[in-house]
């Protein structure tokens, strides 16, 4: 964010905490902190991934900036506003299809439009262009059922761009197709951020993609969960993941999130452990 003035899609997510209240052996409940003093900005129009370990609360926070529930403390804003529940300013797209299954793929990419009361003529035509913008035209009256993994994602993804919300909020949306099918989805998603400019947050526990899509990389650490570091990308746009894969930048800045993910271990055992030993062990595609 540039100077005091804020955009539309700009999010401000400032000292936030979420507290649970879970039981323990049927016992009285208690309480644990899932995500504390959790801060992060994110600019308009920029992609900004957040990568941590499993259960280390990055569905907690999507949930969050989506207004699907309440920080205990802290707050988030979006475009200067304080979140007040979801919106069609949002568009979420889950781990999973989440699609609606009694709907038709154009079915479900009209949703959100309907519920901005658009007129029945230009819902199609805005749907007929998404479907198209991901090659999915001949498959415009399948239900989901009937589509492959990566075509399910691809119709969440631009149900989610159809009704243009200034924000995409996407929790780890490729995690369950294959490595083949995510590689183009990661590829698409870039091609269509680029041309929309929306603002992305997106999830992931591979340094990999988080690497590979994002201008900045958000570091998280575990329980309870809050931005360990921010690491920049300074790879330029398009990028072609075979072409980036091989570059010295790409290696390097996976490294360093790596490092930066480890180092969590590491403090927990105070063991330091040598440069070249952490050099040599980089496996970007590592399940945290
Ligand atoms: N509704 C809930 N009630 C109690 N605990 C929860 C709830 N949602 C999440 N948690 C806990 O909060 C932590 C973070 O969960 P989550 O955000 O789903 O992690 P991640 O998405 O990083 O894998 C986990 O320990 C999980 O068990
Ligand atoms: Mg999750």
């Amino acid at each position: 964010m540039s100077g005091n003035a804020v955009a539309v899609g700009d999010i401000q997510i400032q000292n936030i905490s979420r507290i649970f209240n879970v039981a323990r052996g049927g016992k009285k409940k208690e309480q644990f902190t899932a995500l504390e003093d959790f801060s992060l900005d994110v600019s308009e129009g920029e992609f900004v991934t957040i990568v941590g370990s499993s259960g280390c609360g990055k569905s907690t926070l999507l949930d969050l900036v989506a207004g699907l529930s309440f920080p205990n403390t802290g707050s988030i804003l979006i475009g200067g506003e304080k979140i007040v529940g979801p919106s069609l300013d949002r568009g979420f797209v889950m781990q999973g299809y989440a699609l609606f299954p009694w709907r038709t793929v154009k079915k479900n990419v009209e949703f959100g439009l309907e519920i901005q009361k658009i007129d029945k003529k230009d819902r199609a035509r805005i749907a007929d262009e998404y479907i198209e913008m991901v090659g999915l035209s001949d498959f415009s009256d399948r239900y989901p059922h009937e589509l492959s993994g990566g075509m399910r994602q691809r119709v969440a993804i631009v149900r989610a761009l159809a009704y243009n919300p200034k924000i995409l909020l996407m929790d780890e949306p490729f995690a369950a197709v294959d490595a083949q099918t995510r590689e183009t989805l990661q590829e698409e998603l870039l091609r269509i951020w680029q041309k929309t400019r929306k603002t992305i947050v997106f999830i992931t526990h591979s340094i990999e993609e988080a690497v590979f899509l994002a201008q900045r990389v958000a570091v998280m650490t575990s329980s309870p969960g809050k931005v360990k570091e921010i690491i920049a990308v300074d790879i330029p746009y398009p990028r072609k993941l075979g072409v980036i894969k091989q570059s010295p930048d790409f290696q390097w800045i996976s490294n360093k999130v790596w490092k930066s993910l480890h180092n969590i271990k590491e403090d927990e055992q105070r063991e330091p452990i040598g440069e070249n030993h952490l050099e040599s062990e980089i496996d970007s595609e590592v399940v945290l």
